[in-house]
Parts: C-alpha cells; structure tokens; sequence
C-alpha cells in the first residue's frame, strides 16, 4: 500500500521526536549524530540514535535502532520515519537502513530534516525502487 502522508503537526511531532534522539547518539567516531523517529499506525513513536562500535563495522544506524525497538515492542504497522542530522541539507537513509525499513515498514513517508530546519519528504519506494522481498 502506498505511503499516506503525514499532517504538518504529525511531521512537526515526529521530527521533534527524532531531534531528540539525536541528542542520545553515541557516535565518538564519525561525530555524525543522527536521531530516528518510527511513527506506527496506533500512534505509538519509537525513537533511535546511532550507536557506534570501535569495531566501525558493527555500528548500528539511527534508523535501524527505531525499527529494532519497535519490533521488539510488538509493532507490525508503520506510517512514517523521520531522520534528523546536523548536516547543511537533509540526509537520507543509508542503503541498508532503507531494505530494513521496507522489510518491517514497507512504503511508508520519509522525512529528512536538519537541526537547522531544513525538510525534505519522500517516501520509502521512492527510496529503494525494486527493493529486496523474500
Ligand atoms: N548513520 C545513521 O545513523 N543513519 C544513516 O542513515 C546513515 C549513517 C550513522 C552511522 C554512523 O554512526 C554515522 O552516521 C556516520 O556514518
């Protein structure tokens, strides 16, 4: 099912939501904070931060984080994820945030938004076209 999207207070929320999750980051590596807010359909919000490992490797994305917690917390239904950074221009999902977002969340409204408020929305199919299904 396409992405429905999101009122101005809902985008408003779930982006204060993910600026706040951004300040629990713990990224001494890259110093590249990034906050996740997951919005599910019955209004639940899961928030994420990036977690680093001095093994690089095994550092774990803001949005992966969110979507981890949600599934553990019994959320199957999705409606939208915002990403915020501390970059100049909105960032977008990394390539394996985004197959982990389709997998659990499929095509649901993407927003990207700086600390500085600079927005952007998407939505996920548009993000990862012909995306992986098993
Ligand atoms: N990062 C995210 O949290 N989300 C993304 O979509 C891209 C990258 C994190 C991973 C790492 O901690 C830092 O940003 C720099 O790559």
């Amino acid at each position: 099912m396409a992405a429905k999207p999101l009122t101005p207070a809902e985008r408003d929320a779930l982006v204060a939501a993910a600026t706040a999750a951004r300040e629990r980051a713990a990224a001494p590596y890259s110093n590249f904070h990034v906050g996740a807010a997951l919005l599910a359909e019955d209004g639940r919000v899961f928030t994420g931060c990036n977690v680093e490992s001095a093994s690089y490797g095994l550092t774990c994305c803001a949005e992966r984080t969110a979507v981890f917690k949600a599934i553990s917390e019994g959320a199957r239904k999705f409606r939208a994820v915002a990403v915020v950074t501390g970059a100049d221009a909105p960032t977008s999902p990394c390539g394996a945030c985004r197959q982990v977002l389709w997998d659990q969340c499929r095509d649901i409204a993407v927003v990207m938004s700086t600390t500085g408020g600079k927005v952007a929305e998407t939505t996920l199919a548009e993000l990862i076209p012909l995306a992986f299904e098993l």
